[in-house]
């Protein structure tokens, strides 16, 4: 009824009201809660990041306290969960998987199928945040044919992540404090960002009253793709061919410009960000911090920073406001810490599902809640009669 609005995309029109995150784009301002990005960067850490998302204020000492204890009890997998990882060929894209083994916790705690128990959206909340990185980690060592290690408890929730990875059952692992540091600061980058696609799909499926988990895991399908989460996946491979054709950053910025098919500068540009990415200037420094920290000496980040320049001072992404998004240099800190390139995105999701969780949560209580139901400009037949099919 009445004049409907064709917004493909969604450019122009918002579909909620949100308290979550703010988002200055011309001004390349981030904020969670009203706290600049910046600070939470310096001052925070992800597990009081997620807080802060999910329950609207920083936590005091002992909220923070219970809260990452609450966390550190629910880690374990069920064990007959484990066996989903055994189904799965071993190359895999890990994607699917941790959205497939998130799907399924809806038939492991059943109790949590009703969206307005209170008492069990509380308990899914901290399972998902306890078990993703159990999740994330049982499927790399899947790909790589080793043993899986049960969680640690006695350490904390990145600590806890990069043991289950890279760690061996008769060893012990020696984590690097400086690696889950930036890795935590990584994860506090990527934790919110109002209503990209991830995000709108999770509160989509939300609106319709599915639980959290069947939310998360389309959340997680969603960020799969290469114009979002897959992106930092595909800025690594981009590199990677530049430094396979011979490094020149020139020859491959002419096929941009080109608009030669399936050719992006990947890590460039943004719906809102029509200025330097916030996050991409925090990523950017810790990009160099890590490598310089391990020693690694990795050409495709001079092949990076010369992209980069090389872009920043050409009119065709001066004018149309294209910079580096947080996907520019997130792989190369991924790959020096040991991760393989088709990992990145599960980076991502471990990173962004605090902020998943505290959108769902406020869809659910919004007072103007409504099915997300977008309608449609039609352009198909007008009516036309049925012809039998010996007749066609
Ligand atoms: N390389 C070359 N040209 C680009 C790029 C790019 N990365 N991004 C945008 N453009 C061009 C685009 O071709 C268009 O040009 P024209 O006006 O001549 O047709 C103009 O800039 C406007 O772009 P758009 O496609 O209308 O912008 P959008 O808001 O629909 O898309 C985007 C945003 C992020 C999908 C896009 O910039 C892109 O594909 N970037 C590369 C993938 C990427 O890095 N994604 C990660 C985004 S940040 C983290 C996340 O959300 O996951």
């Amino acid at each position: 009824t009445g004049l409907v609005t064709l917004d493909p995309g969604f450019v122009n029109t918002a579909a909620c009201t949100s308290g979550i995150t703010y988002i200055d784009g011309d001004a390349g301002i981030l904020r969670y809660r009203g706290y600049p990005i910046e600070e939470l960067a310096d001052k925070s850490n992800f597990v009081e990041v997620s807080y802060l998302l999910i329950y609207g204020e920083l936590p005091n000492k002992q909220q923070y306290e219970e809260f990452a204890q609450r966390i550190q009890r629910h880690t374990l997998l069920h064990e007959d969960l484990k066996q989903f990882f055994d189904g799965f060929p071993r190359d895999a894209h890990p994607m699917p998987v941790l959205s497939s083994a998130v799907s399924a916790l809806s038939t492991f705690y059943q109790d949590s199928l009703n969206p307005f128990d209170d008492q069990q959206v509380e308990l899914s909340t901290v399972r998902l945040l306890a078990k993703l990185p159990t999740i994330a980690a049982y499927a790399y060592k899947k790909s790589v044919g080793q043993p899986f290690l049960y969680p640690d408890n006695s350490l904390g929730l990145v600590e806890n992540f990069l043991r289950m990875t890279f760690g061996f059952p008769a060893e012990p692992y020696e984590v690097d404090p400086a690696l889950t540091r930036a890795l935590d600061l990584l994860f506090i980058l990527h934790a919110d960002h109002e209503q990209n696609c991830s995000t709108s799909t999770v509160r989509m499926v939300g609106s319709s009253e599915a639980n959290l988990f069947a939310s998360i895991s389309a959340g997680i399908n969603a960020l799969f793709g290469p114009l979002h989460g897959g992106a930092n996946s595909a800025v690594l491979d981009m590199l990677e061919g530049i430094r396979a054709d011979g490094g020149d950053v020139d020859k491959f910025v002419e096929r941009v410009k080109n608009k030669e098919p399936g050719v992006k500068l990947m890590g460039f540009g943004h719906r809102v960000y029509k200025n330097y990415d916030p996050r991409a200037k925090i990523v950017k420094k810790t990009a160099d911090e890590v490598l310089s920290k391990l020693g690694t000496n990795d050409p495709l980040l001079d092949i990076a920073l010369k992209l980069e320049e090389r872009a920043l001072s050409d009119d065709y992404f001066v004018e149309r406001k294209l910079y580096p998004n947080v996907d520019f240099y997130t792989g190369l800190i991924y790959k020096a810490m040991g991760f393989p390139t088709k990992y990145f995105t599960v980076l991502f999701a471990l990173g962004r599902l605090p902020g998943w969780i505290a959108h769902w949560r406020e869809m659910l209580v919004d007072p103007q809640r409504k099915i997300s139901r977008p309608r449609q400009v039609y352009t198909g037949q007008p009516e036309r009669s049925f012809t039998p099919i010996e007749q066609r």
